[in-house]
């Protein structure tokens, strides 16, 4: 089978890798890709955001799977042009991946068939939501509704701060039009999860658990980021959580995205909070997490092209996943700055070092090739470390040792991933 991969970051580094090892597949393309991708596929340099683009190379390399990595091509409606050409897709319809692209939406279908998640309210006009926030009281948390980046949400200790908030996607538009509605919701407390899924529009195939560190900083500090690390399994999330959180959450919304939106074909990746009252939805994305593929993708005993091809034909029922039993850790290294301004174009050395150490690939998330081929820096994000161990500790000693062997100008990283919790 011909498949082409969407996307360049480190998830979809990971994807590549683990698709390229697939019987199932013998010609793997990534658009755009990136360095990592580059040894495990042909890449074309055709951008995420350019949906003809990639439409039109999926027709014209005969292509007979597309697997689409990042939320936008989804929100705007990839899945939708390569249906009309004919061509298979892995990845919702724009409508389903609105699951993403709208949190009023997703709050609503959760709402209609009482899928556990904070109480919440939504607002177009600055005075009624201050009002509301006046009358609710602190702790809040107030969010845009569209997709801003990773920057849309801000969890707020008092009404002052969820004021200023409001004020800043109402009136300042901060967000642009993604923030011209936003939402209001108490706040969750407890310990954080991802727990993801494939879906084939009717059933459920729930992945073992994961953990993101969204902070910045040592100790969960700082401002949030697309994901400073992470790891799989969760110890505290066994097998009966994970039957819970697929029975309360994971099938229900499937179904009422296949009542609201059409068939859901592709991951469903739930942001869960475990409350005293049970695991309740923080949010819904449309697509795998990065930076929780690299730590899920490696733990798999079993082959990603089977899954995801059940998803695209309909037969989830009968697919079972097989996991390793070790833990795997992914390190972060990012740009210092990050996720502020950050400079980039240096170049990286010991990438094979930290590879020969751990015994897989270090996912690249925001690289470039030089004029001589070198791997320079790229993103603010820019290398993903893995290693697995017997246990979190074992994993995380070897993704650190491993991290170290790996140099470039500004590097810099969380020294806390998975030994926090
Ligand atoms: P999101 O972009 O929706 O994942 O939100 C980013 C982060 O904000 C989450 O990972 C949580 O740490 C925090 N957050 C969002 N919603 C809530 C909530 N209702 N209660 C507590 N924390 C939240
Ligand atoms: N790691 C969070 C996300 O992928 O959205």
């Amino acid at each position: 089978m011909k498949v082409l991969l969407v996307g360049g970051g480190g998830r979809e580094h990971a994807l590549a890798w683990a698709l390229s090892r697939s019987p199932l597949v013998d010609q793997l393309l990534t658009a755009p890709g990136n360095p990592g991708t580059a040894s495990v596929s042909e890449r074309h340099s055709v951008a995420v955001d350019d949906l003809e683009g990639l439409a039109e190379l999926a027709k014209d390399e005969e292509v007979e799977l597309v697997v689409v990595g990042p939320e936008a091509p989804l929100v705007g409606g990839l899945a939708d042009l390569l249906i009309e050409e004919g061509i298979r897709v892995f990845g919702p319809s724009a409508k389903a991946a609105q699951l993403e692209g709208s949190k009023a939406f997703a709050k609503r279908l959760m709402a209609a068939r009482g899928i556990p998640t904070a109480a919440s309210r939504e607002f177009d006009s600055p005075k009624e939501a201050v009002d509301y926030v006046r009358d609710r009281g602190a702790p809040l948390v107030v969010k845009a509704d569209g997709i801003a980046a990773g920057k849309g949400v801000t969890v707020c200790d008092s009404v002052e701060q969820a004021e200023q908030a409001i004020r800043a996607a109402l009136t300042e538009r901060r967000f642009g039009d993604s923030g011209s509605r936003i939402l209001i919701e108490d706040r969750l407390q407890g310990d954080e999860l991802s727990v993801l899924a494939f879906c084939d529009g009717t059933n459920i195939l729930t992945m073992e658990a994961a953990r993101d560190f969204k902070r910045a900083l040592d100790g969960d500090r700082g401002p949030n980021t697309g994901g400073m690390g992470s790891y799989s399994p969760v110890p505290e999330c066994g097998p009966e959580l994970l039957d819970r959180v697929t029975d309360e959450i994971l099938q229900p919304i499937a179904e009422a995205l296949r009542a609201e939106a059409g068939p859901y074909v592709g991951v469903i990746y739930a942001g869960l909070m475990l409350t005293s009252d049970g695991p309740k939805v923080i949010e819904f994305n449309c697509r795998f997490g990065d930076p929780e593929a690299q730590a899920l993708i490696p733990r798999l005993d079993f082959d990603l092209a089977e899954p995801i091809l059940a998803c695209v034909e309909g037969n989830v029922a009968d697919t079972k996943l097989a996991w390793k039993p070790q833990t795997c850790v992914t390190v972060v290294l990012t740009s210092d700055g990050y996720p502020g301004s950050y400079q980039t174009g240096y170049v990286i050395e010991g990438i094979e070092d930290a590879e020969r150490l751990t015994g897989l690939p270090v996912f690249h998330s925001g690289t470039k090739f030089g004029p001589s081929q070198e791997v320079l820096s790229d993103g603010g994000r820019v290398l993903s470390v893995c290693a697995l161990g017997d246990d979190q500790r074992g994993a995380a000693a070897r993704a650190y040792e491993a991290s170290e062997q790996i140099s470039f100008a500004g590097k810099t990283m969380r020294t806390d991933i998975a030994k926090t919790k």
